[in-house]
């Protein structure tokens, strides 16, 4: 899967405690590597069980540094590192009005909604339909009931609950999606996988009164944005005319 080496299917064996134990563990090595700092991320990642948002035959595999593969084309749970990679660099806080693009398992959006709390939003896309009704079910069987997911084209964003405090595109992508650039709020953060030449590049963009500023916060290894914003396979280039 892009240069990820997804290790075989299997019937899962572990149970809940093995489970927990190794979401304990887990929550501890990124705090040891300096990926976890934030008090709310740190709660969310112990609290969600990350084995719940995976298809059965990789299920035993849930804490392991690896993408697994969802239910969908191309579509992958992220490895656990990324997902306060994103949030920590987001600075993603209580109340904060966020947008997802590219709901995946469901698991980033169910972390999400713990960070942001009650007084925040959470709304949640995703372009595959195969993907986004293994999201759905997944979360709802997670009881997260209060998040809006979309089932459509994420580049241009869900202006209905514009601005976004924060936005996380889970997809690397040529360019920022104009459209996720305008919902996002003065004074917001948007995190993307952009792709320069040969390599993806994380990077979080702020928008100011001012303009928008970069920061590219490391490289990383995503699948390929789909829709009127997306990757041509192998191009590099966009699908817009
Ligand atoms: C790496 S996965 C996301 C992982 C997800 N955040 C999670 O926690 O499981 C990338 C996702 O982006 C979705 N995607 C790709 N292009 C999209 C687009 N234009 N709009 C919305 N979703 C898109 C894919 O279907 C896939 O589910």
């Amino acid at each position: 899967m892009y240069g990820w080496r997804v290790p075989p299917p299997r019937k899962p064996e572990k149970n809940k405690q093995a489970f927990e134990q190794e979401r304990r563990d887990k929550v501890d090595w990124l705090i040891g590597q300096g990926l976890l700092k934030s008090a709310r991320i740190r709660q969310a990642l112990l609290k969600v069980p990350r084995e719940d948002f995976i298809p059965e035959l990789y299920r035993d595999y849930a804490y392991q540094e690896v993408p697994l593969p969802l239910p969908g084309e191309m579509a992958t749970i992220s490895c656990p590192h990324s997902y306060p990679l994103f949030y920590e660099s987001l600075g993603l806080d209580q109340g904060h009005r966020f947008l997802e693009v590219g709901l995946g398992s469901g698991y980033g959006t169910a972390l999400a909604r713990e960070v942001v709390g009650d007084d925040g939003l959470v709304v949640a896309i995703d372009i595959d339909p195969l993907t986004f009704a293994y999201a759905r079910e997944n979360l709802r069987k997670a009881g997260y009931t209060d998040v809006i997911l979309v089932q459509g084209d994420g580049g241009l964003g869900c202006p209905d609950h514009k601005p976004y405090d924060r936005i996380a595109i889970t997809a690397a992508c040529t360019e920022i999606p104009a459209p996720l650039l305008e919902q996002l709020a003065t004074g917001g953060k948007l995190i993307a996988p952009v792709i320069e030449g040969d390599v993806q590049n994380l990077v979080v963009r702020e928008k100011t009164a001012a303009g928008v500023s970069t920061q590219i916060v490391c490289q990383v290894l995503y699948v390929y944005l789909r829709g009127i914003y997306g990757v041509s396979e192998g191009l590099h280039g966009v699908n817009r005319p």
